[in-house]
C-alpha cells in the first residue's frame, strides 16, 4: 500500500497536503463539504494582534492560470482566534494544526505567537513575514535577511512550538533570507507567498484593485515557487514546505521531488473546494505511475543535470 506519510519538524502527518493560509479560513465552511481530517492539516487564515477589516474592496482580480488579491489580512484578532475559532475547529477537526501569524512590528509578531503557542491544538507556527498587501509590515519584514531574523529571534526566544518561516518571492536572493531565518532558529522554511502584480482596468484606467497592487497565486506562479523551493531545500538543513501553484497529485510530486517535505495549496482551493481532498485521494494512483512506494522517499530526490551528465 502507498505510504504517503511525512514528518514535519518531528510532527507526523498522514500525507503531506496542507491548504495553506487564507485560502481555508479556519476550515468551518470546508467541513461542511467534506471530512477536513483526510488532511494532513491546514493553515489557517494570517491572524494578527489586533482584529482587521482587511483592504477595501475590489481585493480580487482574475488573470489568465492565476488570481490576484489584496485581501490586506482580513481576520478577528488572536484573542477571538483563541476564545471562538478554535474551540469551534475542535468539532470538526482533530489534528495538530498550522496558525499562520502576521505583524506590523517584533513585537506584535511576539504576542500573538506567545498566546497561539500556549494553545493544544497547534503544532505548528507558520510565522508569515511576506504578506504583500499592508503597509508596515508582512512582507516588509520577509524582504530583508536581518529583518526577517529579528522577527525569529523574537518568537523562538518565547514559544516552544516549531516555527516555520513563510518567505516572500519578491527579493532578488530568497536564499540570503532563509538562511538568516534558519540561523536565527526557525525550524521550518514555507514558501512561496504570492508575487506581487497588478492590472488595469482599460475603460475605467484605473487599477482594478482598490489597494492598486496585490500577490499573484495559482498555476502561473508553479514555476517560479518550484525554482525556489528547489534553491532553497538545497541550501538549508532544516524542512521546507512547497507553495505556490499547486493543483494536482503531479503539482505535488514535483514540488516533493524540488525539496518540500510537505506542500501547500493554496488558489486551487477557491477554485474548487475539493481541491486538496481530490488530490489526497488522486495521490496513491499517481505513486504508482512514478513507480513511487514511499512519498516521504523523493523529497529533494530531482537530480540536477550535472549530476545525471
Ligand atoms: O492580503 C492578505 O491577507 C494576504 C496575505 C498573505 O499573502 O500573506
Amino acid at each position: 500500500m502507498a505510504d504517503l506519510s511525512v514528518e514535519l519538524c518531528g510532527i507526523k502527518l498522514d500525507n503531506p497536503v496542507i491548504p495553506a493560509s487564507g485560502t481555508f479560513g479556519f476550515g468551518a465552511e470546508f467541513a461542511e463539504l467534506y471530512d477536513i481530517n483526510v488532511l494532513g492539516t491546514f493553515s489557517f487564515k494570517g491572524t494578527t494582534r489586533q482584529p482587521r477589516f482587511g483592504n477595501p474592496t475590489p481585493r480580487i482580480a482574475e488573470c489568465p492560470a492565476g488570481m490576484l488579491n489584496s485581501v490586506g489580512l482580513q481576520n478577528p484578532g488572536v484573542e477571538h482566534v483563541i476564545a471562538e475559532e478554535l474551540p469551534r475547529m475542535k468539532t470538526y477537526f482533530c489534528k495538530p494544526v498550522m496558525a499562520n501569524v502576521s505583524g506590523f512590528s517584533v513585537e506584535d509578531y511576539a504576542y500573538t505567537c506567545a498566546l497561539l503557542d500556549a494553545q493544544d491544538q497547534i503544532g505548528w507556527i507558520e510565522l508569515n513575514v511576506s504578506c504583500p498587501n499592508v503597509h508596515g509590515g508582512g512582507m516588509s519584514f520577509g524582504t530583508d535577511p536581518e529583518a526577517a531574523a529579528g522577527v525569529v529571534r523574537a518568537v523562538k526566544a518565547i514559544t516552544k512550538k516549531p516555527i516555520i518561516v513563510k518567505l516572500s518571492p519578491n527579493v532578488t536572493d530568497i536564499v540570503a533570507v532563509a538562511l538568516a531565518c534558519e540561523k536565527a532558529g526557525a525550524d521550518g522554511i514555507s514558501l512561496i507567498n504570492t508575487l506581487l502584480g497588478m492590472r488595469i482596468d482599460l475603460k475605467t484606467r484605473r487599477p482594478v484593485l482598490a489597494n492598486n497592487t496585490g500577490g499573484l497565486s495559482g498555476p502561473a506562479v508553479f514555476p517560479v515557487a518550484l525554482r525556489m523551493v528547489w534553491q532553497v531545500a538545497h541550501a538549508v538543513d532544516i524542512p521546507v514546505v512547497g507553495m505556490g501553484g499547486v493543483s494536482s497529485a503531479d503539482d505535488m510530486i514535483e514540488m516533493m521531488l524540488a525539496g518540500a517535505t510537505a506542500v501547500e495549496v493554496g488558489a486551487a482551493n477557491l477554485v474548487d473546494p475539493y481541491a486538496c481532498r481530490d488530490i489526497i485521494n488522486e495521490l496513491p494512483e499517481t505513486m504508482r505511475k512514478y513507480k513511487i512506494e514511499k512519498l516521504s522517499d523523493i523529497i529533494k530526490g530531482a537530480n540536477s543535470w550535472e549530476k545525471t551528465l
